[in-house]
């Protein structure tokens, strides 16, 4: 019997993180979790709670409804998705709109909620046998995670598939405001006080820049079979 392992994909915004760390959990029958999906899920309930706005945020509110915040995942046979649903509801279009992605960094950044989702996640890893994705997976939620990588790829590349991405689900975007959006987020998830993004020591670095999405997959999938079969 091959032991499990946890695999820990970080990265900046837009660069293929998930599409990568679903690809590998479907190759390795493993669970796949999208940790920006909770972050962005806390989010949209701050904004139709009207907890967050331009310059602002109702830090003590936002705290005090954590409990009433219940984040979870669901598989959709029709598109072969993970869902995400917030107490119940399918929200998953609704955490991919510009107004969410434009707020979650600043949601992100503050400590009360790293603490919460972190918990959560973690819980999420016990039995093993899953792909998280994320900022802080390899430095903060499984340091010991058996295969880090840390995935990069140029800012216009990843302007272009967001973009893309966007128009593909219908929503209108102007490139210029997509690259400016990732650039802040970048910004933001790098130097935020509260777990910023880092390349974990012992993280292996992918640029996907130019690789296509089954390459990207194979790279890390041979180096996870490595793990599993030593
Ligand atoms: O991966 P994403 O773009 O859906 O993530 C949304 C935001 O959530 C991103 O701006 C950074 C934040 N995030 C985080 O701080 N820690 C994580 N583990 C995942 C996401």
């Amino acid at each position: 019997m091959h032991r499990k392992i946890i695999i820990a994909i970080d990265g900046h915004s837009s660069c293929g993180k998930s599409t990568l760390a679903k690809n590998i959990a479907k190759q390795l029958k493993y669970g796949y979790i999208d940790t920006g999906a909770m972050y962005r899920t806390v989010t949209l309930y701050a904004i139709r709670n009207k907890l967050i706005t331009d310059d602002s945020i109702h830090e003590d509110a936002l705290q005090a409804a954590l409990n009433d915040i219940n984040i979870s995942f669901q598989y959709n046979e029709e598109n072969q998705h993970n869902d995400t649903y917030l107490n119940g509801e399918n929200v998953e279009e609704q955490i991919r709109t510009m107004e969410v992605s434009s707020r979650v960094s600043r949601v992100s950044a503050l400590k009360f909620v790293r603490t919460a989702m972190v918990d959560q996640q973690r819980k999420m890893g016990t039995q093993k046998g899953i792909v998280m994705d994320g900022r802080d997976i390899g430095s903060v939620v499984f340091p010991n995670a058996e295969l880090k990588v840390f995935l990069t790829a140029n800012a216009d590349v990843r302007a272009q598939r967001r973009y893309q991405e966007l128009l593909g689900n219908g929503k209108e975007a102007r490139l210029e405001e997509v690259k400016q959006n990732l650039l802040e987020r970048d910004e933001l998830d790098s130097n935020r006080k509260e777990s910023p993004l880092v390349q974990a020591e012992d993280a292996v670095v992918l640029d996907n820049s130019y690789m296509t999405r089954e390459e990207g997959a194979q790279w890390v999938v041979e180096k996870a079979q490595q793990i599993i079969n030593q």
